[in-house]
């Protein structure tokens, strides 16, 4: 096995020609499939609310469901750095409860990091955690704990005045993020020509998704890569393989050989030692 990631080893990571591979998880087939394919870091990410549980949106994930998938993809995880994701209120109502709810991915989860969602309004709540030496990995752009005040799941910093101040706002919320103490940031759903800035502008490494090519590391949903999704996955996700069209066939082969008697045969059936013996005995007397 290759040596463990840890958290400095994603920090010597940035600006370098390695980019860090981050990749999500929920459970624990796939947390071992993404780890031995060699993924940096594996996100146990509130968007099992939509992926896994089929909900609209993240917002009813709670924090007993994120610790029960982050311990599936701790006993799997053998060398990626593994984040536990904080839901939302685990950590907007106060930086004591913050804290607390951190600390339970971390000693009820498995995880090694956390992270959370938003800039410098949540820049306190990083320097509390990160204080009790719990990396914390930011999350600015497009948060989808914040989809009503979005209306809706939409790239943010678009266009030049569409909010006044909105671009620079994030280079703000980035530099709050680092500030406090993050380890890391995901840039989500900006422009490419944005997190280029931010990049540059920080010391940390920041992880992108749907913020283009000029990020220090990518970020993707699991199940948008396998194809895993009965719906259309955004337009920044890449698929590599179809999932569901597998699972589906194989299912659908399974029905049809049930139901035309093919299935189970000879092969996947049990002999008990009577029978055994009896076709023994025929053998035996030619
Ligand atoms: O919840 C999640 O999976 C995430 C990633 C998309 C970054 O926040």
């Amino acid at each position: 096995m290759e040596r463990k990631v840890t958290v400095p080893d994603v920090l010597k990571r940035k600006g370098g020609s390695n980019p860090i591979v981050a990749l999500t998880a929920y459970d624990f087939p796939f947390g071992r499939i993404v780890d031995e394919a060699g993924v940096d870091m594996i996100l146990v990410g509130d968007s099992l609310g939509m992926v896994v549980q089929g909900m609209e949106t993240t917002l009813p994930v709670t924090m007993d469901e994120m610790v029960y998938h982050c311990r599936m993809v701790a006993r799997a995880r053998r060398r990626a750095l593994l984040v536990g994701d904080l839901p939302f209120l685990s950590y907007q109502v106060s930086v004591h409860k913050a804290v607390a709810n951190a600390g339970r991915l971390i000693k009820e989860g498995g995880a090694e990091a956390v992270k959370l969602e938003g800039g410098l309004a949540v820049a306190d709540t990083i320097r509390a955690i990160a204080s009790v030496d719990i990396p914390v990995m930011g999350h600015i752009g497009l948060t989808p704990q914040s989809v009503h005040r979005m209306g809706g799941h939409k790239v943010q910093g678009k266009r030049r005045g569409e909010r006044p101040g909105q671009r620079e706002r994030l280079v703000e919320d980035a530099l709050a993020v680092e500030e406090a103490g993050a380890f890391a940031v995901v840039l989500e759903g900006i422009p490419l020509d944005l997190a280029a800035d931010i990049t540059g502008q920080l010391t940390i490494p920041t992880i992108g998704i749907g913020a283009g090519p000029h990020c220090d590391g990518q970020i993707l949903v699991l199940h948008d890569v396998l194809g895993l999704c009965d719906q259309l996955s955004p337009k920044f996700a890449k698929r590599y393989a179809n999932l569901w069209q597998v699972a589906g066939d194989a299912v659908r082969a399974y029905v049809r050989e049930v139901g035309n008697g093919t299935f189970p045969s000879e092969d996947h059936s049990f002999h008990s030692l009577v029978s055994v013996q009896r076709e023994e005995k025929a053998a035996a007397e030619g």
